[in-house]
């Protein structure tokens, strides 16, 4: 990591383990530090009842936040491999085009999201396939009056913290609809690649060998602007939701090159010195890209507050993938210890949903 001007605010310190435990009274570090086993038990959930489907034009994953996050991680980490489309659906409804010959997996952890609920129901309406994954509520409900496939999630989880159980399963279910999946090899070295950096990143490592706790500090008190390339754009977003709702802070995505085409304007002093850059790099990218990504860094980095640079690890796009994405939510973890707020509750998306409820 390349963390450009460091400026340390002032805060508890990220090597206080006493502090830590204070910061964070749900024991979210404990979550975060169980997401390797968490992706080991995911890929040993399966729906039942199990699916049995003919090959599907076209899948749908349809959830919000967290949960819709694993339908961007299954879309990405296929996009070499699927010759249908892989949508994310977030919204009530669904688009047109889902009818007979699609598959559409209503994905909410809660099961009481009612986006998601509201797109199985249209989906059965539209004479999709459907299946459910969930850890139960009115979803796991109207699957199981649709005798649709539906998978069990464990209890006690955040959704946002739950990727390793509400992705997994995916893979498991375009399987069986006769879909490539991501190969055993692959999964493997995705698995071993977060385990190893469930080490190194957890609040036991010190800030000089820990790279989320150093990014964390790197960022400070600036909005952080997260980009990542082709791959790994939907993983910049994925960093931006983790800042907000973990850190209750504001954070801004994008990727290259689309960035070039409009945000790279926005990077104008005296205003840029209030953000810090972070850039999601892959070894897989473009070359083209990284060439974008020199030619930003050089116009960025003179009136930024300040910029990273990160490496996604391993070499299967599942591994470089999940890498960074768990990189982003040990930094945002760390980010609230240090504006001292509880990474785990969400009390305005809480409200939110209460002040809607029927
Ligand atoms: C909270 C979180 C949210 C939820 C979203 C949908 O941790 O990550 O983004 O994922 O409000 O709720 P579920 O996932 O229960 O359908």
């Amino acid at each position: 990591m390349s963390e450009g001007r460091v400026r340390v605010p002032a805060g508890p310190p990220l090597d206080d383990l006493d502090a830590i435990e204070r910061l964070d009274p749900h024991a979210a570090r404990e979550v975060l530090r169980r997401f390797p086993d968490q992706c080991r038990e995911g890929l040993g959930l399966h729906p039942s009842p199990p699916v049995r489907l003919a090959l599907p034009r076209l899948v749908v994953v349809a959830g919000m936040g967290g949960s819709a996050a694993s339908g961007d991680l299954l879309a990405t980490c296929l996009a070499d491999r699927l010759s249908v489309p892989v949508l994310t659906h977030r919204g009530y409804g669904l688009p047109a085009l889902v009818g007979p010959g699609a598959l559409v997996i209503a994905a909410s952890y809660s099961g009481e999201t009612v986006e998601a609920v509201s797109a199985f129901e249209a989906a059965v309406k539209a004479g999709a396939a459907t299946a459910a994954v969930t850890r139960g509520g009115r979803l796991a409900a109207l699957a199981a009056r649709h005798g649709a496939p539906v998978v069990t999630l464990p209890p006690g989880l955040m959704p946002r913290m739950a990727l390793g159980s509400l992705f997994f399963p995916l893979l498991g279910i375009l399987e069986s609809a006769g879909l490539p999946t991501v190969p055993e090899a692959e999964v493997a070295e995705a698995l071993e690649t977060v385990a190893a950096l469930a080490d190194e990143l957890a609040p036991a490592r010190p800030v000089e060998q820990n790279e989320a706790k150093r990014l964390a500090l790197a960022v400070g008190d600036r909005v952080p602007v997260v980009y990542g390339g082709e791959l790994t754009g939907s993983v910049a977003y994925r960093w931006k939701t983790d800042v907000e709702e973990n850190a209750k802070r504001f954070a801004v995505a994008g990727a290259l090159p689309e960035m070039n085409h409009n945000e790279i304007e926005a990077w104008r002093a005296p205003e840029a010195d209030r953000l810090q850059a972070i850039f999601l790099r892959d070894r897989g990218e473009h070359p083209d890209v990284a060439r974008r990504f020199a030619v930003v860094r050089a116009l960025v980095e003179p009136v930024a507050g300040g910029l990273a640079e990160v490496w996604s690890r391993g070499e299967g796009r599942l591994a470089r993938l999940l890498s960074l994405i768990y990189l982003g939510q040990w930094t945002s973890y760390y980010l609230a210890l240090l504006r001292g707020v509880d990474p785990w509750a969400v009390p305005l998306l809480e409200e939110v949903k209460r002040r809607l409820r029927p």
